[in-house]
This record gives C-alpha cells, sequence and structure tokens, in this order.
C-alpha cells in the first residue's frame, strides 16, 4: 500500500491531510506514518515466527526517539554504532540486552558505556578490537559478549557505497581469519563469544547474496563447534531492499525464505538487522515549490528542502519519486519537465531530474521513500536549520522533532576573546 492515500482528491497519511501537516508544521518536514512503521515490523516478526529470533533495527536508519521507542514497544532489539545511538536506544525505552554495537572504531569510552549499560553483544570487527574490548572489560571487572563480524566475501550486487561484504571492504574480519581470531578471543579473560555476525550490504534487491553469505557462516558455525567453539546467536545482517522507484521487492517472508531454509533445523537464535526496509517506505518529505526558473535548455523547480535535509541524491545520485501534493498557486504552464533542485550552493543539491509535473510556485510537493537515511544523514550546511519531524498515528499528528532554530546552530560557537 501507497502512503499517500487519496481520500475525496485529499492526499493523506492515515488520517490526516498532507496539507494541514504543512500548515501547522511548515515545510521542509518529515511524516512519517506509525502504522506502516508496526505493519513493515510485523512482516519481519510473521516472516520469522516458529523461530528463536530478534529483530535489531539498524538505528543509523532513523534514530528519532518515537520511531525507536515504537519499535522497543514491538519487543524490537537494536542495532548500534556508536555511544550516542546506545543513548538514544536507552532514552527510547530500548533494552540494552537488546542491542547489537556494531562499528569498525569502536572509542574506549563507548565500550565503557556500552559495558556499562549490559549491552547484549559487541559486534567485533577487528583483531586489535578485541585486545581493545578485553581491556576495557577487565577494566570494569565485566566481560563483554562478542561476535566476530565476519566478512563473507560475497558480491550483494548493489551500489558500490552501500556494499559492505567483499574482501575489500574495511567492514569486518577476514574469513579465513576467523577461525584463528575466535581461537584467541576464546583465551582472552574478559570476553565471552556469544555469536557470529554478518552483513554483507545495504537495498539488497535479490535475496540469494544473504543466502550465500549465511551458508559460508554456516560452514564456519560447524567448523568453530568441532573445536568446541559454540554460539547462542547467529547474525545475519541487515540490508533488504525497498522499492523507490519500479524495483521488483520481495515480500519479507520471501526475501528471508533462502535465508531460513540454510539455517532450517539449526538452535542458534538468528538475529537480523533491518533499517532501511523497517523505516524506508514509512516516511516522506514534504516541501514546497520556492522559486519556478525557467530556461532555455532547463526548467528549475527550486523547493525548500535541500540536499542537507535529504543527501541520497546528491551522495548517491539515488532516486526518490516526487509528487505533487497540492497546488498552492496556478500554474501557468501545463506538465513541463523539471529539475528539482534546493537552494544550497551546490550543483548536486537535487531531488529528480526531468520529473515531468505541473507546478506552480507555492506548490507542496513530496519527497518519497525517505524515511532512511534522510533526516539520519542531515546536516546544517548554508546554516540551514534541521526540519520538522511528524508522526502521523491514526487521525492524530505528532510533532516528533521540532524544527531547529539559526540561534540554536550558532549556539555552540564562541567568538575568540580579541
Ligand atoms: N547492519 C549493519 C552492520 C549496517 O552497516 C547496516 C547499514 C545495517 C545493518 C542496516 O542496513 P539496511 O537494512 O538499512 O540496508 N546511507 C545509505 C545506506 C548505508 C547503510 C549502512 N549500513 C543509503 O542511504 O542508502
Amino acid at each position: 500500500m501507497s502512503l499517500i492515500t487519496d481520500l475525496h482528491g485529499v492526499p493523506r497519511i492515515e488520517g490526516v491531510a498532507l496539507t494541514a501537516i504543512a500548515e501547522r508544521f511548515d515545510t521542509p518536514c518529515y511524516v512519517y506514518s506509525r502504522a506502516a512503521l508496526t505493519a513493515a515490523f510485523d512482516a519481519y516478526h510473521t516472516a520469522l515466527a516458529g523461530r528463536n529470533s530478534r529483530i535489531c533495527y539498524a538505528v543509523k536508519a532513523n534514530s528519532n526517539l518515537a520511531i525507536l521507542n515504537i519499535f522497543a514497544r514491538l519487543g524490537a532489539g537494536f542495532d548500534i554504532v556508536s555511544g550516542g545511538e546506545l543513548a538514544r536506544v536507552i532514552a527510547a525505552g530500548g533494552d540494552p540486552a537488546k542491542v547489537v554495537f556494531s562499528g569498525v572504531g569502536k572509542s574506549p569510552d563507548e565500550m565503557r558505556q556500552a559495558l556499562a549499560a549490559g549491552i547484549g553483544c559487541f559486534n567485533v570487527e577487528s583483531a586489535s578490537e578485541l585486545e581493545h574490548l578485553n581491556a576495557s572489560a577487565g577494566a570494569l571487572r565485566r566481560c563483554a559478549p562478542i561476535a566476530l563480524r565476519v566478512n563473507p566475501n560475497v558480491d550483494p550486487k548493489t551500489h558500490p557505497y552501500i556494499s559492505t561484504g567483499l574482501k575489500t571492504a574495511k567492514f569486518g574480519v577476514a574469513f579465513d581469519t576467523a577461525v584463528t581470531l575466535y581461537r584467541h578471543a576464546r583465551n582472552l579473560p574478559n570476553l565471552a563469544i556469544r555469536g557470529i555476525a554478518c552483513h554483507i550490504g545495504s537495498q539488497l534487491l535479490d535475496p540469494q547474496p544473504a543466502a550465500d553469505a549465511a551458508s559460508k557462516v554456516l560452514e564456519l558455525v560447524d567448523q568453530l563447534a568441532a573445536e568446541g567453539i559454540v554460539f547462542e546467536h547467529i547474525d545475519l545482517g541487515g540490508g533488504m531492499g525497498i522499492r523507490y522507484r519500479d524495483e521488483a521487492i520481495l515480500p519479507a517472508k520471501d526475501y528471508l525464505a533462502p535465508m531460513l531454509a540454510r539455517l532450517a533445523g539449526r538452535q542458534e537464535t538468528l538475529f537480523i538487522e533491518p533499517g532501511r526496509s523497517l523505516v524506508g517506505n514509512a516516511g516522506l518529505l514534504l516541501t514546497r515549490v520556492a522559486v519556478l526558473k525557467p530556461g532555455e535548455e532547463k526548467n528549475f523547480a527550486v523547493v525548500d528542502a535541500a540536499m542537507n535535509d535529504l543527501a541520497r541524491p546528491a551522495l548517491y545520485d539515488a532516486w526518490h519519486d516526487i509528487v505533487k501534493v497540492s497546488a498552492g498557486g496556478t500554474a501557468t504552464a501545463g506538465a513541463q519537465r523539471y529539475e528539482i533542485v534546493g537552494p544550497i550552493c551546490e550543483s548536486g543539491d537535487f531531488f529528480g531530474h526531468d520529473r515531468e509535473l505541473t507546478l506552480a510556485e507555492g506548490d507542496l510537493l513530496a519527497i518519497l521513500s525517505a524515511g532512511a537515511y534522510g533526516m539520519a544523514m542531515s546536516s546544517n550546511y548554508n546554516t540551514r536549520p534541521r526540519a520538522a519531524e511528524v508522526m502521523v498515528d491514526g487521525d492524530a499528528m505528532h510533532l516528533i522533532r521540532r524544527r531547529e532554530t539559526v540561534a540554536e546552530l550558532m549556539a555552540l560557537e564562541t567568538l575568540l576573546p580579541q
């Protein structure tokens, strides 16, 4: 089901008209649907029914507290990559014991913070991290629960910037070093081996690479079991793709089916770390057309959102559907091809090229599929306050993050004394 439904010509999310949200909270503004978030979570939950499993939402995709809280209430665990994300999970009511901590460069402070919080598992990404973690845990007289993130070297067939499981990636430990590292970890006094982890990439459409990664990981699991190194859980990461344009998307249960088939009969708890597929199509970015600028070669529609709000087009040349929500003025021309751009001083500040739309200044537009890696990757470039975020829940709209002010953007800075 599409996020926007049309009731008597009024585009809405759940029971709330998008125009009402723009009027109340202004633009640019991220809008999410609680029902869509819940439905995405339930799809995983149903797909995993009948086996020991944990859905660890990848906080980096969208770390708003209200969103984390919705998932926490649904029983989710979390995949984090920083002490900041851990603080968010705790503030949102998440259970630290259900958290896995990934990342190639965890600092000693972050290790201490996570140990003190009683984190579920560190996904260790290097030999050096094993030593640091052992030392941090020893200093706190604690035992650090660990998994090694192994690099299964399968090609996830996605954008190179979001492929993570290839040999050339900075993530995880090389597959052929894993056995040696586990043997070593077993002898470190302040570590407790709990599992094994991998994550091969993001926006994956074909379920095969993830299933192949699972097979490779299972080979390792069996090899280690023969040496008495046994796991409570196997973490197969996130990565399931979503429809941005016309991608063929499998429902969660079909995407997971080949992977689950390889795990049939195994006792370990399966962890997965979905991010984008839980939030991506549960959110959109509302923006208004500020200026229309017809040109000889191209027509520009300058909107009030920019690459600081949603960086994916600028960063990855990513496609986001852009639809008109309501007219703000009377269009003087019919449908035309527009470059939909933001006001920032960069040629890369665009949301779409050659989009055919009938536009007038003041029109309200929605940039779709913006719930994942949208607000989470936003910045203050050009001293632009970050957008507001609104959660729709039935007939209610809740402001879950108010718009920043320019004064707030300057508040951390000081002039030199003279
Ligand atoms: N687990 C780990 C260890 C990860 O590195 C990631 C994403 C995930 C889980 C969640 O993956 P997902 O289910 O969302 O695909 N900014 C990029 C995506 C970067 C993904 C980084 N890692 C984008 O906008 O497409």
